[in-house]
């Protein structure tokens, strides 16, 4: 996987990933990253790469020469030229960069992610993502998605945002990571960069550990276990994860739960389960909706709804 992020603030990357299983991950060379400073690619003294808007309004907008070529450096055609390569069966992409680009540190140089290409398709599999407070909402499910492409390029808007151009010729998708507006992409590139590269084989330990956390697979695609305990009910399901402990067994006069100490799957299980539903049901009620719940989960959804409304009735 190559991840690339096109910004105007370079060194807001320096170090973000540099720790724990994605610094592993980019020093054992299974992806790359390399962030472009995007003044490199403006021609003016004044290294301008925003202007006022057209029509009025409050603040600037990223201007779309300096963006296209940023991309073009990359050997991004547009999306309609891409697409029509593909369909011509060539490869779209060409090109090098060197020009304001900084390798994200450690990297090996063994990695070609044409060898991630799948077989018999020439051209990578390539996506131009734009991070804005107005895209679609990124999820465990589109970093799933994204995981599997061989290159993502990252566009990090600034300002009030950028030329609609750039994501109409260029962006295959719009991307915000929350309902809240942040100063620019670069926190959001580095969300999703990370949130993908864990997703990658043989980045987390554990392979077991991405299926059952929170947003996990599903269910029905989880095929890998956890020693003694049955697969089917393990899995975050559409739920948010069960509470963890780990040593001491009791801290600041707080006691582990004694189920997980006394060693019976099965009732560890159940009590996993019925604590995913307390907390989806506390902090993510709209998770319930789609999650995929069995008789035994809707009962005791019921069970925990009453309970909490007798709580309420009484304070
Ligand atoms: N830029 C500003 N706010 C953003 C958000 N919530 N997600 C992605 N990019 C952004």
């Amino acid at each position: 996987m190559r991840i690339d992020i096109v910004t105007i603030f370079p060194g807001f990357f320096a170090g973000i990933f540099e720790h724990g299983v994605i610094r592993r991950a980019l020093g054992e060379g299974l992806a790359k990253i390399d962030v472009h400073d995007l003044r490199a690619f403006t021609h003016d003294r004044h290294r301008t790469v925003d202007d006022r808007p057209f029509g009025g309004g409050e603040g600037m907008v990223l201007k779309p020469e300096p963006i296209a070529e940023a991309l073009a450096a990359l050997g991004i055609a547009s999306r309609f030229e891409r697409q029509d390569a593909i369909r011509a069966g060539i490869s779209p992409q060409t090109g090098s960069m060197s020009r304001g680009t900084t390798l994200v540190a450690p990297q090996t140089p063994q990695f070609d992610s044409r060898a991630l290409a799948p077989a018999g398709e020439g051209a990578l599999q390539t996506r131009v993502i734009l991070l804005s407070a107005q895209g679609r909402r990124f999820t465990q499910a589109i970093a799933r998605e994204l995981a599997a492409l061989d290159r993502i390029v990252l566009v990090c808007g600034r300002y009030e945002g950028v030329d609609e151009r750039i994501n109409e010729l260029y962006c295959d998708r719009e991307l915000s990571i929350g309902d809240y507006v942040l100063s620019g992409g670069e926190l959001a590139a580095a969300v999703v960069a990370d949130a993908v590269l864990r997703l990658l084989p043989g980045v987390l330990g554990n392979e077991a550990s991405r299926e059952f956390e929170s947003f996990g697979e599903e269910d029905a695609k989880i095929d890998s276990d956890v020693e003694g305990v049955p697969r089917s009910q393990h899995g975050a399901g559409g739920l948010l994860d069960y509470p963890h402990y780990t040593r001491p067994a009791e801290f600041s006069g707080l006691r582990v739960p004694e189920v997980l100490m006394n060693g019976d799957h099965a009732q560890i299980r159940r009590w996993r389960r019925e604590q995913q539903l307390r907390k989806t049901l506390a902090n993510r009620p709209d998770l319930l909706e789609r999650a995929q719940l069995s008789t035994e989960d809707d009962k005791l959804l019921d069970q925990i709804r009453r309970e909490r409304a007798e709580f309420d009735a009484l304070h």
